[in-house]
């Protein structure tokens, strides 16, 4: 059974007067330890998918089982259950509580999840913050701390419940890029050393290289799905009208978009703590604006 499957999956937006079909008849399935980036034009879909792929948002018909549960006829509660379960999320602008130290911001959904005690909450976060290389940087606030070190800080927190799928709606897509280098080896060897399933969307290609398989969208339908991430990236500049003809079929497509709605705390999810060997620290130091929560 694959870990996700989504099965014509559409989504319109009724504003009255006009209807936006974000996304039509999305069909795709991603299987344990995959390493996929949504890629696409401005206003294609890839938020609205990795939404729904997040249980942050309901389609509007389709079916899309997580893990063999249909997420479609599911209450709100049931949702968040299941994607506090499951998925860790990452956000653009990190969404940490600025007044608020690192280690306190990853004990956050520790905290959400109840019945975990104080020592416990701490030492996983602790080791969360270890594996991502911040072991140094537990007391800081998000204002004294460098945008890289702040989003390894979101990712420590998406990981401390140990989801099995983190996914990130630009994760980098306000770090510079030597520090989205940074993060989005983190990602990989998440994927890797942790069989982490990662999901991305992201407009740097970049970034997107590091995947093992893209998914193109474009007007809101899955336009291509290949684990030939070079071809599909050119695709990308082809006009709107032209045949993915280059791309070749990939494997299973799956894509979600995880909505950037979330309140104040990304998703909590956690990866396994396995007490690994931090992550290469990135020593950014410049301090960044505190993100906006
Ligand atoms: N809440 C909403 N209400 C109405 N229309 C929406 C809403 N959210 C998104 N849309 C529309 O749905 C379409 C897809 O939007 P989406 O945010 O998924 O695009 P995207 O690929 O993530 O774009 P970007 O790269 O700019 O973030 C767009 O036409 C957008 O205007
Ligand atoms: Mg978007």
């Amino acid at each position: 059974m694959a870990l996700i499957e989504l099965t014509g999956i559409s989504k319109v937006y009724d504003l009255g007067e006009v209807q936006v079909e974000a996304l039509k008849d999305a069909t795709l399935t991603i299987d344990r330890g995959e390493y996929v980036a949504l890629v696409g034009p401005s206003g294609s879909g890839k938020s609205t998918l990795m939404n729904t792929l997040g249980c942050l948002d309901r389609p509007t018909s389709g079916s899309y089982r997580l893990d063999g549960h249909e997420v479609v006829t599911m209450t709100l509660d049931q949702r968040a259950r299941l994607r506090n379960r499951h998925i860790g999320f990452v956000f653009q602008n990190f969404n940490l509580l600025p007044r608020t130290t690192a280690v306190e911001n990853v004990e956050l959904p520790l905290l959400y999840a109840g019945g975990i005690p104080a020592r416990e909450r701490r030492r996983r976060a602790i080791e969360m913050l270890r594996l991502v290389g911040l072991g140094e940087r537990l007391d800081h606030h998000p204002g004294q701390l460098s945008g890289g070190q702040q989003q390894r800080v979101a990712i420590a927190r998406a990981l401390v419940n140990e989801p099995s799928i983190l996914m990130g709606d630009e994760p980098t897509g306000n770090l510079d890029s030597k520090t989205s280098r940074e993060v989005i080896a983190l990602f990989r060897r998440l994927n890797e050393e942790q069989q982490i399933t990662v999901i991305l969307v992201t407009h740097d290609h970049q970034v997107a290289r590091h995947a093992r398989r893209a998914i193109l969208l474009r007007d809101g339908r899955i336009f291509a799905d290949t684990t030939d991430i070079n071809a599909a990236l050119q695709s990308l500049h082809h006009t709107a009208e032209e045949s993915p003809a280059e791309v070749p079929p990939a494997a299973e497509p799956s894509v979600a978009e995880p909505s950037v709605a979330e309140p104040s705390v990304a998703e909590p999810s956690a990866a396994e703590p396995s007490a690994a060997e931090p992550l290469a620290d990135p020593q950014a130091d410049s301090p960044v604006e505190p993100p906006v929560s």
